[in-house]
């Protein structure tokens, strides 16, 4: 269930939305992981990320850096831990700079801001999804991920990467959250979480690395997640609950049907049309103008020199029905 803020954008990006000064970091997404206390299901759906902070919460490097400015000036002195303030200038010790209660402010204000992502899966593939959201969240994104969900129980309890298992599939109707993404590799499955979830009404988002490379005008749909090194050229349409995995290069004017899966290290040429559901196996090329059938698969390293019908299964060089 989600709070109903409606769709994410069409192309949204992770990457630009906040000032570069008040950027968050891993610490606070780890912190975030532990999320809420099971008193509070069924809470607020609004409600402060900080609130649910334990006291050992790690803060981000500027506010270790406004933390560094100490505690206002009455109470110097009173801790037994200063040891950076005693070596420090005495410009430096008369009391937090001025821009640090401001620099607090807006820090408040951003995690309150932040979307609650949770992650359908805890395998590894979930795994790069969560590093993915917390690389975009720490380069200022609004997606904070809070946990996974995962129908296996003997992963329920468990962290993974500092995130908890918080349950099966079905807890998302107790655990408040903003947004979903589905991080489960097979594409089949994937799809059928993707209707069902999203008749429940779950915004699904997408998960962009920082370093992904998206033209321009590129749309790319809801639960799509992009890899580290993917780069997108212009007029390229990317569809819903796909996977851009990492360093694959999506040409120009291509269309990335949902659902599909592009693997590491796919490259693929201009105006190429990649079915509904198709895998495109590691390291594969599809050649200019091909189309990849809906549920195909390329097997690794393939290439894709002529169109490959829907539900065939093709792999070699060049590739060949198996
Ligand atoms: C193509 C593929 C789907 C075939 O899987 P499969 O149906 O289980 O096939 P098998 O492993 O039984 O192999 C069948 C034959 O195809 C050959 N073959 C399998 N994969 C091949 C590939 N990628 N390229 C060339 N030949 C391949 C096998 O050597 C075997 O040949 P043989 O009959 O002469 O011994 C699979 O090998 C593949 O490449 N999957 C893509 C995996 C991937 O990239 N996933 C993304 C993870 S992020």
């Amino acid at each position: 269930m989600s709070t109903g803020r409606g769709p994410p954008a069409r192309h949204q990006s992770l990457r630009a939305s906040r000032p570069q000064s008040t950027r968050a970091c891993r610490h606070e997404h780890g912190a975030q992981a532990a999320g809420p206390p099971s008193g509070q299901r069924g809470a607020s759906r609004r409600q402060p990320l900080r609130a649910s902070r334990p006291p050992s919460t790690q803060a981000c490097r500027h506010e270790h850096g406004a933390r560094a400015a100490g505690p206002p000036s009455g109470q110097r002195g009173a801790s037994r831990r200063q040891p950076l303030r005693a070596s420090r200038p005495p410009s430096m010790r008369t009391g937090p700079p001025a821009c640090y209660h401001t620099t607090q402010a807006l820090i408040t204000i951003i995690l309150l801001m932040a979307q609650r992502i949770l992650i359908i899966g805890a395998g590894g593939h979930a795994q790069v999804v969560a590093d993915i959201l917390s690389q975009a969240a720490a380069n200022g994104g609004e997606y904070h991920p809070i946990g996974y969900l995962d129908d296996d129980p003997r992963r329920h309890g468990q962290q993974v990467l500092g995130l908890p298992v918080l349950g099966p599939v079905t807890a998302l109707a107790d655990i408040p959250h903003d947004g979903i993404v589905i991080a489960i590799g097979d594409n089949r499955t994937r799809a059928r979480l993707f209707i069902e979830l999203t008749a429940r009404g779950e915004q699904l988002v997408s998960a962009i690395h920082p370093s992904a490379i998206i033209a321009a005008g590129v749309t790319i749909g809801p639960g799509t997640m992009i890899c580290a090194g993917a780069i997108i050229n212009p007029g390229s349409v990317i569809g819903a609950n796909v996977i851009l995995n990492t360093g694959c290069t999506v040409d120009h004017h291509n269309q990335i049907g949902d659902h599909a899966h592009l693997a590491p290290g796919v490259h693929t040429g201009g105006e190429v049309v990649i079915g509904a559901g198709a895998l495109i196996g590691i390291g594969a090329i599809v050649m200019p103008r091909r189309r990849v059938g809906a549920w195909s698969v390329a097997g690794a390293g393939a290439l894709v020199q002529r169109d490959v019908a829907d539900e065939t299964v093709v792999a070699g060089v060049p590739a060949r029905p198996l």
